[in-house]
């Protein structure tokens, strides 16, 4: 397959884009690199181009004859800025996203996977969150996100467009070879701050966000899941709509909850070490608790997540992190 990664030169597009050539596809990838990392484009040619700058899409189409699979991981995704900075949120994610559904439509293309999230749920009464969940977020990030999976519905019906949404819960780790990793600036993630305080000795202490949640230890419960088994579920996604006609959302998640304090102990297993923090205030917009309920994604799609041991996930990233390349 000839497949657009937009976004592939991020933590998550860039996972795809390796998992995609060594299954044999031809990767072409579209960023800005505003986030993302030159270095982290090693499986086909990048593109630097906005999903914003409406002739930078055009172009883009316009170079290429037709991809069979589009897959759009470009997007801000930061709960605590975008309570701060909503007129970027809903620009970049829903307006951006629209510029390029409406060029998918310009050149025939009806195939588009779409990376969503568990913030589309908000703070959901349920202990395992699957499909048939509400979807009320309570930030602006998660707003944009629910916005656009009803975007594809619309553009279903209207359009044919094809689509499925992929809600991720956790995504960390890394790829097991540490070619690529997990790299933000600034480092807002639980697992690379915690490993990022190791390797500084401590300097940069890890800050825990609250102990007063309504969890067993009063920190904050998420569940888990390897890139590389997120990244499957997305090839997985795009050959279901080989035989499905229609706009769907699955969530992705390895159905375990861990706390925060929880995943401080894993880690100091896998580094072999003590690892000290400091309980800070609670962040802006963290819900107590999201687990998935990923069950229609293993039956609807065959996925099988991999990675089913947290200590296994950190590992990968401890490799990464110990060498980072770039
Ligand atoms: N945390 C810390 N210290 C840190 C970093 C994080 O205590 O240095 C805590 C957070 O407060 C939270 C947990 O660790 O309780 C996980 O935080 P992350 O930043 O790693 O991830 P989030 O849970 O905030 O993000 C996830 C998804 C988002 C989704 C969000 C919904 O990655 O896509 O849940 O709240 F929007």
């Amino acid at each position: 397959m000839n497949v657009l990664v937009l976004g592939g030169a991020g933590y998550i597009g860039s996972h795809m884009c390796k998992l995609l050539s060594t299954q044999g596809h031809q990767v072409v990838v579209f960023d800005n690199l505003s986030t993302g990392h030159r270095e982290a484009v090693k499986w086909g040619p990048l593109i630097v181009g906005d999903i914003l700058v409406k002739d930078d899409l055009e172009n883009l189409f316009a170079q290429h004859e037709h991809f069979d699979l589009i897959i759009h991981f470009c997007a801000k995704s930061l709960v605590g800025e975008s309570v701060k900075q909503p007129n970027d949120y809903y620009r970049n994610n829903v307006v951006g996203t629209l510029n390029l559904l409406d060029q998918m439509v310009k050149t025939g293309h009806d195939k588009l996977v779409f990376s969503s999230t568990a913030a589309v749920f908000g703070t959901p009464s349920v202990e395992f969150i699957d499909e048939t969940q509400p979807r009320l977020p309570i930030n602006p990030y998660g707003q944009s996100k629910k916005i656009v999976e009803d975007i594809l519905q619309d553009y279903f019906q209207a359009f044919g467009l094809k689509s499925v949404c992929l809600r991720y819960f956790n995504a960390c780790g890394a790829d097991p070879d540490a070619d690529i990793g997990e790299r933000h600036e600034p480092e807002t993630h639980l697992i690379p701050n915690i490993l990022k305080s190791v390797l500084s000795g401590s300097q940069q202490k890890l800050k825990v966000f609250g102990n007063a949640y309504p969890t067993a230890d009063g920190t904050c419960v998420r569940d888990y899941i390897h890139i590389n088994d997120l990244a499957s579920a997305h090839l997985l996604a795009g050959q279901y709509l080989d035989n499905n006609q229609g706009a769907y959302a699955f969530n992705l998640g390895n159905g375990s909850g861990f706390s925060v304090l929880d995943v401080i102990s894993a880690a100091e297993h896998v580094v072999g070490n003590k690892i000290d923090y400091d309980i800070e205030e609670a962040r802006a917009g963290d819900p107590p608790v999201l687990v998935a309920d990923a069950t229609l994604a293993r039956q609807a799609l065959g996925w099988e997540p991999q990675y089913k041991e947290i200590e296994k996930i950190i590992a990968t990233a401890w490799g990464w992190h110990q060498n980072e390349r770039f």
